[in-house]
């Protein structure tokens, strides 16, 4: 009986939130799969994206720490409360499977991470070939608390330790961590992709939900 009902309010959440399928899937590669029908989408306002292969989506990233991540004019990248912040508004496209090129669309400038863990906002991120560099790539994951966590591709290299890789993250004051001090179980370093229209009702019962699971763990 109980998982009757789960799978009737599930069978309802799918038809009456399709269009938000595209950023709640539960796992990366079906992810991808589902957003494909927004390739066809073509008003995008940034063509210099349009030649990385994938999808866009146009979205803002919710951190836990209640910031939303913006890229702002002069590349210093912070977090906002504001969730109407225009330098808010992300251009999100998929490059490879659970790779992101994370683009803010009033700066027009590419999320990074340089080699000593700062993040910013560059305007460098295309190589001649048109290729993303790797300090401009962020691998996307799905906790198992239901929060993203966007990882700099450009870490672990062979340098550093096996496994440890350096997370986008949002600290209390509003400004991101230093790549060397994040972890994935901080609450700073937890993100949830909102739609550009605002936050559904979807979103906002898997935030609520990630949210009790989050209280049982310790950050
Ligand atoms: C974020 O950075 C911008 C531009 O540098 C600045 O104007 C704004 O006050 C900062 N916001 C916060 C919350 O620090």
């Amino acid at each position: 009986m109980g998982a009757e009902v789960r799978l009737l309010a599930l069978l309802l959440t799918v038809l009456g939130g399709y269009l938000d399928l595209i950023v709640s899937t539960t796992t990366a590669s079906t992810r991808v799969e589902r957003s494909v029908p927004h390739g066809t989408w073509n008003e995008n306002p940034n063509p210099d994206l349009t030649r990385i292969q994938g999808v866009v989506r146009l979205q803002r990233l919710y951190c836990r720490t209640r910031f939303h991540l913006q890229i702002n004019a002069d590349g210093k990248v912070n977090g906002t409360r504001d969730h109407t912040s225009p330098y808010a508004l992300l251009q999100v496209r998929a490059v490879d499977v659970g790779i992101l090129a994370i683009k803010g669309v009033k700066s027009g400038l590419y999320l990074a991470m340089n080699k000593r863990g700062k993040v910013y906002g560059s305007q460098r991120c295309l190589t001649s070939q048109k290729k993303l560099r790797d300090n401009c790539k962020w691998h996307e994951t799905i906790e198992a608390n239901n929060f993203n966590t966007y990882s700099s591709a450009l870490h672990p290299k062979k340098r550093h330790r096996k496994g440890v890789r350096w997370y986008l993250s949002i600290a209390k004051n509003g400004r991101p961590r230093r790549g060397r001090k994040t972890k994935k179980t901080q609450r700073s370093a937890h993100f949830l992709p909102r739609h550009k229209s605002g936050r559904s009702r979807r979103r906002r019962d898997r935030m609520s939900r990630a949210q009790k699971r989050g209280k049982k763990q310790k950050n």
